[in-house]
């Protein structure tokens, strides 16, 4: 079945990025001059995704703003001629079907996606954490889908990650190889205190059928006090098996701000309009310090 929709739980906080994120939900960051969120819905669509679901919470309206048509600022670009703003303004506006939900909690990942079952229904979905910004040639969620699309299985993405990180991410343990880059989980636990099973830590995109949900119902909570994505994802593991996509493409933590930072000048060296700028601004800041 196709993957039409993905789901965005953006109910967080952003303590680690505080003071930016005060009054600004740590979504609406921006990243050279478009917000994560915005680098996150455009991945989606390049995969073919057709309907977006944010998992929202208070204070979060400044992102069901930047999706929304803006009648006096096209107005005013209209009057003063700024036509290829004003397209872009349009296009952004009409990007993709966005569905707002309320987690009304903040009980955790787990908890966050399981708001969604009624608008998921019974289909396979996409997971996105927009904090984990990924330049890669094809879009993660793609590369994520077409593995879907050869195992029928909930897949995610791994990374290989310093042994001292390990205790930051949900670990896999990996089974068999089934193809390139793809191996089966043959376990996996939210952030390890100590003996991780491996190096491979999930990052934050998810291909996942919907007997997630009837898992997430039946989750507790787990590491930090809260509902575990991983461990319900561990429970349809040893049921119906799920898989681990080692994706290609380079993985920017933007929900601090080393990795913010790293991102910035990447993305800026990778564009066009920007490169020599960076790499004159680059060359003067290292000859200076
Ligand atoms: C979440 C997941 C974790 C995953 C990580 C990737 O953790 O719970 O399994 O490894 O995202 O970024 P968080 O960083 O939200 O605490």
């Amino acid at each position: 079945m196709k993957v039409r929709t993905a789901v965005f739980p953006v109910a967080g906080l952003g303590t680690r990025l505080l003071p930016a994120t005060k009054a600004m939900p740590k979504e609406m960051i921006t990243l050279i001059d478009r917000p994560l969120i915005q680098y996150a819905v455009q991945e989606v669509i390049d995969a073919g995704v057709e309907r977006v679901v944010f998992i929202s919470a208070r204070s979060k309206r400044a992102l069901e703003d930047h999706f929304d048509r803006t009648p006096e600022l096209e107005y005013q670009l209209e009057e003063s001629g700024k036509d290829e703003v004003l397209e872009d303004m349009r296009r952004l506006s009409f990007m993709c079907d966005i569905t707002y939900v309320r987690q009304k909690e903040p009980l955790g990942l787990g908890h966050a996606v399981l708001c969604a079952k009624d608008v998921i229904g019974k289909e396979p979905f996409a997971v996105i954490l927009p904090d984990d910004i990924i330049m890669s040639k094809k879009p993660v969620t793609q590369q994520l889908i077409e593995n879907y699309n050869k195992t029928g299985r909930s897949v995610v993405s791994l990374m290989e990650v310093p042994a001292e990180d390990t205790s930051k991410y949900g670990i896999v343990e990996l089974g068999e190889q089934a193809d390139k880059g793809l191996f089966r989980l043959d376990g996996m636990v939210e952030k390890p205190k100590s003996n991780p099973p491996s190096n491979m830590a999930i990052i934050g995109r998810y291909i996942l059928t919907p007997e997630i949900m009837e898992s997430l119902e039946k989750t507790q909570a787990g590491s930090g006090g809260e509902i575990q994505l991983t461990d319900a994802i561990l429970e349809v593991a040893k049921k119906d098996g799920v898989y681990g996509y080692l994706f290609e493409g380079q993985r920017f933590d933007c929900g601090n701000m080393y990795g913010l930072f790293e991102a910035v000048v990447h993305f800026a060296l990778e564009r066009d309009d920007m490169r020599d700028f960076a790499v004159e601004v680059l060359k003067n800041a290292s000859s200076k310090y």
